[in-house]
C-alpha cells in the first residue's frame, strides 16, 4: 500500500489476511446466501414471469450485479450520472428445490434498482419500487415440492438520480426456509437505557410472527454474549440470560425481556465493543427459530451544546458517502468497504452519513465493529421532485413503510445514532409542506423512541422559521457562518454540519498560478489540489472549521465527500448554478461560455471531484489536511504539491504544507524559506512566494516548540519501471483509529485483493504526472475485477485489463476463485518501463 501511506510517519505494512465470515447483525440463523447462479436479461417481456419460460439461453452470473457499472462509458450520457446506463428493464431469474414439507418460505432482498417485481412459479408475490429499501418477500403460498422458479423484474427509470444509482440487483440476497412460529422480520429491538461503567440495562423486545392455526405455547429464551469484533462473532459464555415462557404465541405479539449486564464494555468509536443477544424461540419442546442481534451498550444524544456519546461531548468528524464502491458500481462488496473505511479511520473519521438513503445493511455491521458513528438516511426527496422520476413519484405510497422498514433494519445498531429523515427537499420553502417533516420525526419516534432524527437543510430561511424545530437535530449543509446566530436564537435545538466544505480537487493536479478565489484552479476538466477550489455555495475545509471553532456547540460535521463518487462531476456538471460562483464579470462571462459550450460538447466527466479520496481508493492532499485537525495528537506532515516541475525553474511555485503541529520551517535544497505559524483561524501553513528549482523541499512541522514531524519530496527522473503491492481485505492494522489495539473486520466470501500500481523513477520514486498504459495479466485463481485510476474525466472501461496512470498511480482490483486455493499472480507491463509481477496467495479460508 506504498501510495497510500495514509500515515505519513509509520509505514503501514502489506495486508493479506486469511479471514473469518462476518454474520449481518440481526439475523435469524437458517437463512442462507442465495447470490448465486441467478440467470440474467437486459430485456422485458412478459413471459420472462412464467414458471415454465426457458431461461437457460441467459447469462448467468452471481449477485450482487450492477449492469450499469459494466459500461461502457458513453460520452453521450450524462455525466450527472456517470456516463454509465444504468437504466433500463431487466430480469432475473433462480432455479430452487424445496422439500415442499409446508414450511415457511421468505427471500430477502437487501436491495434492487429499482421498481422491482417478484413472482414465484409464475405468481406475482411481492416487490418494493424504491431501489435503496431492503424489503421481504413471502414465497410460501407459491413455493412447492421440488423445482420452483423465482423471476424478478426491475424497471429503473431514466432521469431518477442526481447521482449514479447503478441498475440490477446490487445488494445481497438470502432465502430463509423456516417453520410457521418464528421470530419476525427485524423482528428485535435492543435498547439500554441505562447505561454506566458498573451496570447496564438492557432492554429487548421481540416480536412473534405465527402463520400457525393452533396456537402453540414456548419459551423465549434470550442470551448475551460478547462478540469477538474481527469475526463479528459471539463468543465465551453468556453474560446474562432473560427467558420468557409464552401460553399462546399469535402473530405480531411482543415479548419484552430486560436484563442486567455488570461492567459492560461500552461501545464507542475508538472501542466498539459489541453484544449479541441469541434468541431462541422453543415450541414443543424443541428450537422453533432462533435469531442473533448484534448490539452496543451506549447512549448516543444531541445536545444543544454538542453530541454526547456515554455522556461525553464528541464531535462527529463525518463524512458524506454516496452507495457506489468506485470501479465496483453499486455492487455491494465487504472487502471494499471495509477498506474504504479503514482509510477513513486512519484520516481520523468517526461518523458516515449514508448520503442520501438506506445504505447496505453490512455497511453498519461496519460502523458497529470499526467505529463511525451514522447519520442513516431516508431519502432525497419527498414530495418536491428534484429529478423527474426520483423519490417525489412514490414518496405518498411509500414513504411510511420506507422509513418504518429503514428503523426497523437499522435500529440496533450501535453505530446508528441519527435518523435523517431527508436532504435539502425543496418542501424547506413552503410553510404548508411542513407538515412532512413533523409527520416523519413522528413516525420515527413511534419506531424508534430512542432516538433523534435530523435532515440536511439548505435553506436558510426556513433556518429562521418554525421549520427548525421539524426534526430533532437542525442539519446545516454549507452554512457554517449561521451556527452563531442559531445557537443565540435557539438555545434548546441541537445542531449539526449535515453537509460541509464540497471543497473539490484533482489527486495530484496542480494549476498555477495559485489563487485564493474559490472559483480559479479548474482548467482540462480537472481542479487543482491546492485545495482553495469549490463551488459557490461550497467552500475549502477551513472556512467551516474557523466557525465551527468559533461555535463549539455545533455537534460534528459530514464532509461532502469521504471519497469520489460515480456522477455528479462539478464543476464539470452542465449545472447552470455554478455561476453564482463567479464574482469577477470576466471569469462568469468565462465560465458561461464553457456552459453554453458544454451543452453541444458534454465535458467528459464521469464521476466526481469532491472526494477526499479519489475514486480509485488514493488519497488526494486534503486527505492529510483533515487527518491534521482531526487526529491532532499523530505527529504528522504533508508538503504539496509535488516537486517535478520540468520548465518552471526560477518561478514562483507555492508550497502548502498540512500539520498536526502548530509551525514549520520550510527548506528548498537546504536553504530555509522562513518558519510559518498557524495564526487563529489558520489550518495550513502556506509558503506562497516559494520558487521553484529542482531538488528537495523538507518541511520540519513544530509542536509547542518541540520537533514534531517531517515530510519531504524531490524532484524525480522520468519513468522507469512499475512497481506494485497488494492488500486482500484487511487485518489488524497498527495505529488504526489511534488506538493501537482497535481491531478491523476480517472477511473473506466475497474478499477481493487490491493491487496498487505505480510508475517509478530509477530510483524507486513514484512520477507524478506518468500516464503510462499499464497492461495486467492474472495467473492462477483470481480474475481481473476492475481497474481504475482516479481520474474523472477517463473512459476507460472499468472492467478493462489495462488503464493509463494517473498522475503516476493506479488500482487494479482481482477477485479469487470461489473454493480454490493457489498463487495467483498479477504482471503488469507497461512499453518502455521495466515490468513487475506480484504474488498472492489464496489459502483455505475457514
Ligand atoms: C449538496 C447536496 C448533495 C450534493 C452536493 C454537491 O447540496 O445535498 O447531494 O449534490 O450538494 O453538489
Amino acid at each position: 500500500m506504498f501510495m497510500n501511506d495514509l500515515i505519513k510517519t509509520t509505514s503501514l505494512s502489506l495486508l493479506l489476511a486469511a479471514a473469518l465470515c462476518a454474520e449481518a447483525s440481526a439475523q435469524p440463523a437458517a437463512r442462507e446466501n442465495f447470490n448465486a447462479e441467478w440467470k440474467f436479461i437486459k430485456a422485458d417481456c412478459e413471459e420472462f414471469a412464467e414458471a415454465g419460460y426457458d431461461d437457460s439461453a441467459w447469462r448467468t452470473l452471481d449477485l450482487p450485479h450492477d449492469w450499469g457499472v459494466e459500461g461502457p462509458f458513453e460520452q453521450i450520457y450524462p455525466g450527472e450520472t456517470g456516463k454509465l446506463a444504468w437504466w433500463g428493464r431487466a430480469w432475473y431469474r433462480k432455479h430452487f428445490r424445496s422439500e415442499g414439507n409446508g414450511e415457511c418460505v421468505f427471500l430477502d432482498i437487501d436491495g434492487a434498482m429499482s421498481f422491482s417485481e417478484v413472482w414465484c412459479n409464475g405468481e406475482k408475490a411481492g416487490g418494493r419500487p424504491y431501489g435503496y429499501a431492503s424489503y421481504r418477500v413471502d414465497l410460501s403460498p407459491f413455493v412447492k415440492e421440488g423445482d420452483n422458479v423465482i423471476a424478478i423484474r426491475l424497471d429503473n427509470p431514466e432521469n431518477s438520480s442526481r447521482w449514479y444509482p447503478g441498475g440490477g440487483i446490487y445488494r445481497n440476497v438470502w432465502l430463509l426456509r423456516t417453520g410457521k412460529t418464528g421470530i419476525a422480520h427485524w423482528g428485535t429491538f435492543v435498547t439500554t437505557p441505562e447505561v454506566s461503567s458498573d451496570k447496564a440495562l438492557v432492554h429487548m423486545r421481540t416480536e412473534l410472527r405465527s402463520c400457525s392455526e393452533d396456537k402453540p405455547s414456548g419459551t423465549l429464551r434470550t442470551s448475551i454474549y460478547r462478540v469477538d469484533p474481527v469475526s463479528g462473532k459471539p463468543f465465551g459464555e453468556a453474560v446474562a440470560g432473560m427467558d420468557t415462557d409464552i401460553k399462546e404465541i399469535t402473530d405480531g405479539m411482543e415479548i419484552i425481556q430486560t436484563a442486567c449486564i455488570s461492567g459492560p464494555a461500552l461501545w464507542t468509536t475508538e472501542k466498539p465493543e459489541l453484544y449479541a443477544a441469541v434468541s431462541t424461540l422453543e415450541t414443543s419442546g424443541s428450537a422453533a427459530d432462533e435469531y442473533t442481534t448484534v448490539f452496543g451498550i451506549r447512549t448516543a444524544r444531541f445536545m444543544p451544546d454538542g453530541f454526547y456519546l456515554n455522556g461525553e461531548k464528541t464531535f462527529i468528524k463525518g463524512v458524506c458517502l454516496h452507495h457506489d464502491g468506485g470501479a465496483l458500481g453499486a455492487v455491494w462488496n465487504e472487502s471494499a468497504w471495509v477498506r474504504r473505511l479503514n482509510m477513513l479511520k486512519q484520516m481520523g473519521c468517526n461518523g458516515i452519513r449514508t448520503a442520501h438513503n438506506p445504505p447496505a445493511p453490512e455497511l453498519l455491521d461496519l460502523c458497529d465493529r470499526m467505529g463511525f458513528v451514522v447519520m442513516d438516511e431516508l431519502t432525497d426527496t419527498w414530495t418536491v421532485p428534484k429529478k423527474p422520476n426520483g423519490y417525489a413519484l412514490i414518496f405518498d405510497e411509500w414513504h411510511e413503510r420506507d422509513l418504518e422498514d429503514l428503523i426497523r433494519r437499522d435500529r440496533n445498531h450501535p453505530s446508528v445514532v441519527l435518523w435523517s429523515i431527508g436532504n435539502e427537499v425543496g418542501e424547506q420553502g413552503y410553510a404548508d409542506k411542513w407538515h412532512i417533516a413533523y409527520e416523519l420525526t413522528e413516525a420515527a419516534h413511534r419506531a424508534d423512541p430512542s432516538r433523534q432524527t435530523g435532515c440536511g437543510n439548505d435553506n436558510l430561511w426556513a433556518a429562521g422559521q418554525d421549520y427548525r424545530f421539524t426534526a430533532d437535530v437542525y442539519g446545516f449543509n454549507y452554512k457554517p457562518h449561521a451556527y452563531g446566530e442559531f445557537r443565540l436564537n435557539n438555545p434548546f435545538t441541537p445542531f449539526i454540519g449535515s453537509e460541509t466544505s464540497s471543497c473539490v480537487s484533482t489527486r495530484g493536479c496542480y494549476i498555477f498560478p495559485v489563487e485564493d478565489d474559490k472559483s480559479r484552479g479548474w482548467a482540462d476538466f480537472q481542479v487543482s489540489s491546492y485545495d482553495l477550489y469549490a463551488p459557490g455555495w461550497a467552500s475549502c475545509p477551513d472556512y467551516e472549521w474557523r466557525y465551527e471553532d468559533l461555535v463549539p456547540e455545533v455537534g460534528g460535521e459530514f464532509v461532502w465527500t469521504g471519497f469520489d463518487y460515480l456522477g455528479e462531476p462539478t464543476p464539470y456538471n452542465n449545472d447552470w448554478s455554478i455561476l453564482t460562483n463567479f464574482h469577477d464579470p470576466e471569469a462568469k462571462a468565462k465560465a458561461e461560455a464553457e456552459l453554453k459550450a458544454m451543452k453541444e460538447t458534454p465535458a467528459p466527466s464521469r464521476s466526481s471531484y469532491f472526494g477526499i479520496i479519489d475514486l480509485a481508493g488514493f488519497p488526494k492532499d486534503r486527505y492529510y489536511l483533515y487527518q491534521a485537525r482531526w487526529r491532532p495528537e499523530l505527529p504528522m506532515a504533508h508538503i504539496l504539491p509535488h516537486w517535478t516541475w520540468p520548465g518552471r525553474e526560477g518561478r514562483t511555485t507555492p508550497v502548502h504544507v498540512y500539520t498536526s503541529g502548530d509551525s514549520a520551517e520550510l527548506f528548498i535544497n537546504g536553504k530555509s524559506q522562513g518558519v510559518r505559524t498557524k495564526g487563529p483561524g489558520e489550518y495550513r501553513l502556506r509558503w506562497d512566494d516559494a520558487v521553484y528549482e529542482p531538488g528537495t523541499v523538507k518541511a520540519v512541522a513544530y509542536k509547542d516548540g518541540k520537533v514534531w514531524a517531517e515530510d519531504e519530496v524531490h524532484t524525480v527522473g522520468k519513468p522507469h519501471r512499475v512497481e506494485a503491492a497488494a492488500e486482500r481485505g484487511s487485518g489488524p492494522v497498527s495505529g488504526f483509529g489511534g488506538d493501537k489495539n482497535q481491531p478491523v473486520p476480517r472477511i473473506t466470501d466475497d474478499g477481493l485483493i487490491f493491487i496498487d500500481v505505480r510508475v517509478a523513477d530509477k530510483q524507486g520514486d513514484i512520477v507524478p504526472d506518468a500516464d503510462n498504459l499499464l497492461e495486467f495479466k492474472v495467473s492462477g485463481p483470481a480474475e481481473i475485477v476492475a481497474s481504475d485510476a482516479g481520474d474523472p474525466t477517463s473512459h476507460s472501461a472499468f472492467g478493462s485489463h489495462e488503464i493509463k496512470a494517473f498522475h503516476g498511480l493506479a488500482t487494479v482490483i482481482l477477485r479469487p476463485m470461489e473454493g480454490e486455493t493457489g498463487t495467483v499472480v498479477l504482471s503488469v507491463k507497461s512499453r518502455g518501463l521495466k515490468g513487475c509481477k506480484i504474488t498472492v496467495p489464496i489459502e483455505n479460508e475457514q
